[in-house]
């Protein structure tokens, strides 16, 4: 095994690698709009043909929903699965990027050249620096490393309802000794970083519904009931004038961060003027007894996502309208339990409800938080090799996003994972005009190559 000659060969043929990312980022693979049923299959497809003619045994695997991607390698030493997601978040609105955001582009950055396109950040550019760092290492030693099983998804982006029962009948084949998850980012974009508390997520949309019809709000505004009103009412009651959630029993399973955990956040010297300056803000709007850094890594959230109902055209239109929607999401900490929140949180919905009025609910994605156990010594190897690829040692951080995996390969699997990722704050994932550093892709493989070179 020759590092060093992997590394060169990385250097040398990043142009090549950049084209097939490019390549991979042209499929809108949209998980969660069924117009993009195709794409999705076309991008397991290309992944798959990635993969074996790279060598790999794989396969795209049918699932209710869109396909998963396995593929395996067998070798000596430790097996590792590596995860990542080809599936990608919705575009709109559409007017506010720059350019197509399926027709990708290698652009000059303020700070060095981006690969502009949905997905480059999240998740394809990062999956890919994993199979980039496998084909110089077999380019260079004539095979590919180790013992491997990558395993990719399609529905990350719209709550992985086909993950569990994918994982509990595949459990044998998808069992390793250890799981990487490439999904995640640096610390502050420049301090490489393994992520080991993530939050959960439950997601709820309601429909709160009064008159039978919607109403002239002069003939009937006074009298009638306005579902809006009611809804702005309940949703404004969801916190306290602390910052706190007021559902009934919300705060179970939220832990205290442990000192130790304390003292290493407080180690990184986060930027907290900064993190809200970069996006135009000053004041953190959480509890009130809390950093950011612990509003958004150790603390649970109730977030109000969308609010619709009523005339939102152009124009003017004086109606009562006759329902009123949201659609709202917790992030989840702890041991707190999604299903029961789910319950809790209709419970106090329903117990706010003024006469005339019926709610509906609908449920979106529920899964709980995840914390990683890091005494396996592959943390410790990992974060030496990420230390000598950046310059600066790794550090073990949080992360406020979820990724729902990186649980259930514990819960349903019995394997630890690593989550190591190389994003950065700037990369505007979900939102328009998403990009990915060049340097995050060529840095991220070449990390790779140095992580299985250390876990060899
Ligand atoms: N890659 C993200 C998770 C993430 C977010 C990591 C921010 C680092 C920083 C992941 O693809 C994601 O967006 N997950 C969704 C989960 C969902 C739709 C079930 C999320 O966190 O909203
Ligand atoms: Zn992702």
């Amino acid at each position: 095994m020759a590092l060093d000659g992997v590394l060169k060969k990385i250097d040398e043929t990043l142009p090549a690698s950049v084209d097939r990312l490019m390549d991979l980022l042209r499929i809108p693979s949209i998980s969660t709009d069924p117009a993009f049923k195709g794409d999705c299959d076309r991008a397991a497809d290309w992944l798959v043909a990635e993969l074996t003619a790279l060598g790999f045994e794989a396969a795209k695997r049918p699932t209710p929903g869109h396909p998963m991607v396995v593929a395996r390698k067998k070798g000596p030493g430790k097996h590792l699965l590596f995860y990542g997601h080809y599936d990608v978040q919705p575009v709109d609105p559409l007017s506010l990027w720059d350019r197509d955001p399926f027709d990708p582009e290698l652009q000059d950055g303020p700070k060095g050249k981006l690969i502009r396109g949905r997905g480059a950040a999240d998740d394809k550019g990062q999956l890919m620096t994993f199979i980039e760092a496998c084909r110089a290492w077999k380019e260079v030693n004539g095979e590919l490393p180790g013992n491997l099983t990558i395993f990719f998804e399609g529905e990350e982006e719209s709550g992985s309802p086909s993950l569990i029962p994918f994982m509990k009948e595949n459990a044998e084949e998808l069992t390793a000794d250890m799981a990487l998850i490439c999904d995640t980012g640096l610390f502050e974009s420049k301090t490489p970083a393994i992520v080991t508390m993530l939050r959960g997520l439950l997601g709820e949309e309601l429909t709160i519904r009064a008159s039978n019809k919607d109403l002239h709000s002069g003939m009937y505004g006074g009298a009638a009931i306005n579902p809006i009103r009611v809804l702005a009412k309940i949703i404004a009651g969801l916190h306290d004038e602390t910052g706190r959630i007021t559902v009934p029993g919300f705060y179970d399973g939220v832990p205290e961060l442990p000192d130790e955990v304390r003292a290493q956040w407080q180690a990184l010297a986060f930027d907290h003027a900064a993190f809200l300056g970069d996006v135009g803000l000053s004041v953190p709007a959480g509890e009130q007894d809390r950093t950011p850094l612990e509003m958004i890594w150790s603390r649970p959230t109730c977030e109000v996502n969308g609010i619709w109902g009523g005339y939102t055209g152009d124009g003017f239109k004086t109606v009562l309208p006759s329902e009123a929607h949201a659609k709202i999401s917790f992030r989840l900490v702890g041991t707190q339990d999604p299903h029961k929140l789910r319950e809790s949180f209709r419970a106090y919905v329903r117990s706010q409800l003024p006469a005339d009025c019926e709610v509906e609910f609908h449920g979106h994605g529920a899964s709980p938080a995840g914390q990683m156990a890091i005494d396996d010594p592959a943390f410790e190897k990992a974060r030496k090799a990420l230390g000598e690829e950046w310059g600066v040692p790794a550090a073990y951080v949080g992360c406020g996003g979820s990724i729902p995996i990186a649980g259930y390969f514990k819960t349903i699997l019995g394997m630890d994972a690593m989550l190591i990722g190389f994003g950065k704050d700037n990369d505007q994932v979900h939102s328009p005009n998403e990009k990915y550093d060049l340097e995050s892709y060529h840095k991220g493989i070449r990390s790779w190559a140095r992580i299985l070179a250390a876990l060899d």
